[in-house]
């Protein structure tokens, strides 16, 4: 047994120290980060492969939904035309071109950094669409701005930033790459990594668990002080509360006790758990925007699913929160349940063949039951 832990220890070791040598030559960058861009004429594309040469990075491109226009033609007419449109009415969802559905969601990520043309000194209007709809999802986000320009400075576009992201924290500076230094951009990538402030928050983030009837979710939350009091709450003992349909979007009741908020304007998604009014919970299947504390998201279901899980439009719907996955309970999801496929080990490291509830090692790992 002693073995079995110390090769898996040493396998356990060995692959943190092979991560630890490629972030060492990287910036500080252990939480997730998401790439956002968007290109007309391929250099924001370019600069997002370098930068992902890097640093460890998914990459989201955003894109027009009206597919082959030219923003350029006319003397660059529509592109104009587009950002007067937005600078006419910024607040209106309507003042911004339509752009292919996002079906990334920012819930995984700690730190996202948007690559972006300079249009007539501002930010090209579709980055802004994108942004625009986005905002209340990165209020808790390190986000970090690459522009690319022929020539023009790039005020204009932070302040655009800053205008449709009130609530990030900046990373830093934004990175300006202009046309006549977009072949030394690895090097100037390179520096500006080392000024950002990436966030180093680990994303194995918290977990709690929601079961509704025979069935229980994992929720992924978030880091505020109405989770830190939740968390401190749920390991006094798992709560139990009676929920309601309503709007045709959520379940939502009374917690039974009061959490500090930060009320954010927001769109709920479907999946996030939400603190309303600082003393109810509300479990989404839809969306709605209000003012809202996020606490955090169901994993893993689909809309349709959430409705099954749920209960959607159903009234008096027992919901248990708690830190561990209660036993005998389904989860809707299709992974199937480690236990009965794993070899459960205790502590001092005798094989257990039916494990009932405590603290068991399984592939070198300590799990609750
Ligand atoms: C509609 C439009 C307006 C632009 N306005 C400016 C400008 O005012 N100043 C400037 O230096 N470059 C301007 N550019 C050039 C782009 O900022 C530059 O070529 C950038 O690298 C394009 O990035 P992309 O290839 O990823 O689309 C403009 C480009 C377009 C399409």
């Amino acid at each position: 047994m002693k073995q079995i832990l110390l090769s898996l220890a040493t396998l356990f070791f060995s692959c943190c120290s092979s991560d630890n040598e490629v972030k060492a030559e990287g910036p500080a960058n252990t939480g997730k980060t998401l790439v956002v861009y968007y290109s007309y004429t391929g250099n924001c594309r370019e600069i997002v492969n370098t930068l992902t040469g890097q640093i460890e990075a998914d990459v989201l491109e955003i894109r027009p939904a009206e597919k082959g226009l030219r923003y350029e033609a006319n003397n660059y007419a529509l592109g104009t035309q587009l950002l007067n449109t937005i600078k006419a009415n910024p607040n209106d969802a309507g003042s911004y071109p339509p752009i292919d559905p996002v079906t990334t969601s920012l819930n995984d990520y700690k730190n996202i950094i948007i690559v972006t043309p300079l249009w007539w000194s501002q930010m090209a209007a579709i980055m802004q669409t994108y942004l625009f709809q986005s905002a209340s999802q990165m209020s808790e986000k390190h986000v970090g701005i690459i522009v690319s320009s022929h020539s023009s400075g790039i005020s204009g576009v932070v302040a655009d930033a800053k205008r449709l992201l009130p609530d990030v924290t900046w990373m830093g500076d934004a990175l300006w790459i202009k046309a006549s230094n977009h072949g030394n951009r690895a090097s100037l990538i390179e520096s500006w990594l080392k000024t950002q402030n990436f966030s180093d928050e680990d994303t194995s983030a918290d977990k709690m668990y929601i079961t509704v009837g025979e069935q229980t979710q994992s929720v992924t939350l978030v880091d505020n002080d109405a989770v830190q009091i939740l968390i401190a709450k749920l390991q006094q003992g798992d709560v139990t509360m009676t929920l309601n349909s309503s709007g045709g979007f959520e379940i939502w009741g009374a917690l039974g006790f009061s959490l500090p908020t930060s009320n954010q304007q927001m769109t709920a998604q479907p999946g996030d758990v939400i603190l309303y009014n600082g003393s109810n919970i509300c479990l989404f299947y839809g969306s709605n925007s209000w003012s809202y504390t996020r606490l955090g998201h169901i994993d893993g279901l689909s809309e349709s699913q959430l409705r099954t899980f749920l209960k959607a439009g159903q009234n008096d719907i027992k919901v248990t929160l708690s830190l561990t996955k209660p036993t005998g309970i389904r989860n809707m999801a299709s992974t199937p349940s480690t236990k009965g496929e794993n070899v459960y080990y205790s502590l001092n490291g005798q094989k257990v063949t039916n494990p009932t509830h405590g603290i068991y090692i399984v592939n070198g790992k300590k799990i609750v039951l």
